[in-house]
C-alpha cells in the first residue's frame, strides 16, 4: 500500500502555548486514519499575512485562526462561508485552487455544543449576551439562526453593542443595553458570557436576578478564566456550561472542512474534560 503524504495545517494566533487545539486534531487524525501535520504558531498582530503566505509556500493546506488574527483572516480570503461574513471573522481556512476559503465554526460548535451534548433547546430563550468583541460576533448569528428569542447585548463600551445590533439587523429581536441597567432586565433563559474578563482575572459582574431556576449559562471561556461566571450561575440555581465543548465541536467541523468527515468528537471531548481543568482559557 503506498503511505499516504502528510498534510499540513497550523493554528495561527497569539498566544497559542497553552492551546488545546494541537491535541485535538491530533486525536482526531489518529482517529480517522488521517496523516496530518498540525502546528500551533505564535504570530503578532501585523505579522500574519506574512506567516500566512510562507505557511502556503511550504505546502500549507488549512489553518485555525484565533485572537488576534480573526478579522485580519477576513481580508486575505478570495471567499468567505455565509457564517464568516456575518460574523466578520475567520476561524477556519481552507486552500483552494483560487487563493483561501474564509469559514466560522465557533457559532456552529457552540450550538452543537448546547443542543446536542447539553440537550438544550434554544428556541425561544431570552437571551443575555455579555460583550460585543470578536467572540460575541462569532457566536450571534449562529444562536439567531438556531431560533433563541430576545437577545439583549450588554458591553462594557455601549457603542461596541450598538455597533454588533447594527451589523446584525434584527433590531425587534436584538437590542443593546448599558452595564448599569443590567439589574432591571429581568429574567433569561439563556446567558452567555463572550467577554475576556475573566482572562485578566475577574469576570463581568452578573447581578443574580438575571437567572431562573431553568436558566442556563455558558461562559465560552474555559478553565480557570470561567470559574466565577459559572460560581456565580450555580450559585442562583441555573444550570453552568463552560467552552470546553463549544471548542471540541468547532475544532470537529474545522476538521470536516480539510478532510470530508467529521471525526467522532465526543471521545475527545470526554479526554479532555477528564484531564481536568486546561491551563488554557479559549480560543
Ligand atoms: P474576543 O475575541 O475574546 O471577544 P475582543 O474582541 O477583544 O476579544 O473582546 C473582548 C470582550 O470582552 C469585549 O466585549 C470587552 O469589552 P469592551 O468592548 O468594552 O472592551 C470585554 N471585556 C474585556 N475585559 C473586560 C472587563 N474587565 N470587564 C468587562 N468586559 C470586558
Amino acid at each position: 500500500m503506498t503511505p499516504t503524504a502528510t498534510q499540513r495545517f497550523a493554528l495561527f494566533g497569539q498566544p497559542v502555548v497553552h492551546s488545546l487545539s494541537p491535541r485535538i486534531h491530533a486525536a482526531f487524525a489518529r482517529q480517522q486514519g488521517v496523516a496530518m501535520e498540525y502546528r500551533a504558531h505564535a504570530v503578532a498582530e501585523g505579522a500574519f499575512a506574512d506567516a500566512l503566505a510562507g505557511f502556503h509556500r511550504d505546502g500549507g493546506r488549512g489553518a485555525n485562526i484565533t485572537l488576534p488574527h480573526k478579522q485580519a483572516a477576513v481580508a486575505l480570503c478570495s471567499s468567505l462561508s455565509a457564517a464568516a461574513l456575518r460574523a466578520d471573522a475567520v476561524n477556519t481556512l481552507v486552500r483552494r485552487d483560487d487563493g483561501w476559503h474564509g469559514e466560522n465554526t465557533d457559532g456552529s460548535g457552540l450550538v452543537r455544543d448546547l443542543a446536542d451534548r447539553h440537550g438544550l433547546d434554544l428556541r425561544g430563550r431570552r437571551t443575555l449576551l455579555l460583550g460585543a468583541g470578536g467572540a460575541a460576533r462569532g457566536v450571534l448569528p449562529a444562536l439567531l439562526d438556531a431560533g433563541v428569542g430576545e437577545v439583549y447585548i450588554v458591553n462594557r463600551s455601549p457603542a461596541r453593542a450598538d455597533a454588533l445590533v447594527d451589523v446584525i439587523g434584527e433590531p425587534g429581536r436584538v437590542h443593546a443595553r448599558y452595564v448599569q441597567d443590567l439589574d432591571a432586565l429581568g429574567e433569561f433563559d439563556l446567558v452567555i458570557n463572550a467577554t475576556s474578563a475573566g482572562r485578566a482575572g475577574e469576570g463581568p459582574r452578573i447581578p443574580l436576578g438575571v437567572f431562573a431556576p431553568r436558566s442556563a449559562m455558558v461562559d465560552l471561556n474555559y478553565g480557570p478564566a470561567a470559574i466565577q461566571c459559572l460560581a456565580s450561575a450555580r450559585a442562583a440555581g441555573a444550570r453552568a456550561i463552560d467552552g470546553l465543548g463549544m471548542l471540541v465541536e468547532q475544532a470537529a467541523d474545522s476538521f470536516a472542512l480539510w478532510h470530508g468527515r467529521r471525526p467522532e468528537a465526543d471521545a475527545v471531548y470526554q479526554a479532555l474534560r477528564l484531564d481536568g481543568p486546561p491551563n488554557a482559557s479559549a480560543e
